[in-house]
């Protein structure tokens, strides 16, 4: 494949490919020097119109890590200020020769336009676009699910929170299907898309009852940025219905583990007590996106043989 715009492009074999080759990178972490020369010469350019923290670090040390030349380019302080379309930045990009473009951008679409355009040669990897998906944050959420949990057939997840809004969420419903596992999506229903029907899942407005089935739970930020300031639920009456708290998690089972993609609002859709917790492994889905996304890039750019023997 020359390009990562979905999670619906992955069939399961080729899911189970990045996991592995993930597994396989995720060594060099632990390793003294961090390096493989498997994309020696290689140019990726991260262009994030949108903010991000883990997206764009990951990205950048995910591509260093494997030799390759990072650019980074973020709408601010560029000059799409003066108005510069997305194809003239596009065609900037690519008389300066990249090799993949990481693209994050407020319109749902934007990537697939980039990929599909013409405009460029590269390989063009979604890194989030608007309120439609975020790939390669469903490899890493479903990387830390296989690490912990094994194989995903007949696991459960609940996925809490504004699915209305979430990338995240779409991508999770549509790879996890993939990988065999039952997803179950749990808003109130103004927060819930027109469509759902069509998604590969349960839907619930009840936590409670959800919670003790769950193999994962996974938690959503409110994504107050995308919504009209009318709709903002309070924290309080949305935590006391949606918000994962110590008196809820204990309602779960021994081995299921908590996840969130970030950037969390603790107090809002989780307590510092479950965020903080031994169940919660956020802070690991941070550090399995490096390895991840080292897979994405190997794999779409055809790099050599990701030997760790090969360690610089
Ligand atoms: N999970 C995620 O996409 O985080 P950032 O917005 O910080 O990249």
């Amino acid at each position: 494949k020359r390009h990562l715009l979905s999670a619906a492009d992955l069939t399961r074999d080729d899911a189970e490919l990045v996991l592995k080759t993930a597994e396989e990178l995720r060594s060099l972490a632990d390793r003294p020097i961090k390096k493989l020369p498997a994309l020696r010469g290689r140019t990726v350019v991260n262009l994030f119109f949108e903010d991000s923290t883990r997206t764009r670090i990951s990205f950048e040390a995910a591509a260093k890590r494997l030799s390759a030349d990072v650019i980074n380019f973020s709408a601010k302080g560029s000059s799409l200020s003066k108005g510069e379309s997305l194809k003239d930045t596009a065609l900037t990009l690519e008389a300066m020769g990249a090799d993949a473009v990481v693209v994050r951008h407020g319109a749902s679409g934007a990537p697939h336009r980039l990929a599909h355009s013409g405009w460029v040669r590269s390989s063009v990897v979604n890194a989030g676009d608007g309120t439609h998906e975020h790939p390669t944050q469903a490899l890493l959420d479903a990387f830390t699910m296989w690490r912990h949990l094994g194989s995903l057939d007949g696991r459960r997840v609940a996925i809490v929170g504004d699915v209305l809004h979430s990338r995240v969420a779409r991508s999770n419903a549509l790879l996890l299907r993939t990988l065999g596992a039952e997803v179950t999506l749990v808003a109130p229903p103004t927060l819930l898309p027109v469509g759902i029907e069509g998604w590969p899942v349960e839907t619930s407005y009840d936590l409670d009852a959800v919670l003790p089935k769950a193999d994962v739970v996974m938690m959503l930020r409110v994504q107050r940025e995308r919504m009209n300031a009318s709709f903002f639920p309070t924290a309080r009456e949305y935590s006391r219905r949606y918000g994962l708290d110590g008196k809820r998690m204990r309602q779960l089972q021994d081995h299921t583990i908590v996840m969130h993609p970030g950037p969390m609002v603790r107090g809002m859709e989780i307590t510092a007590d479950v965020a903080d917790s031994d169940r919660s492994v956020i802070v690991e889905q941070v550090t399995n996106g490096v390895a991840v996304r080292m897979a994405v890039l190997y794999l779409l750019l055809g790099g050599s043989e990701p030997s760790i023997g090969e360690a610089e």
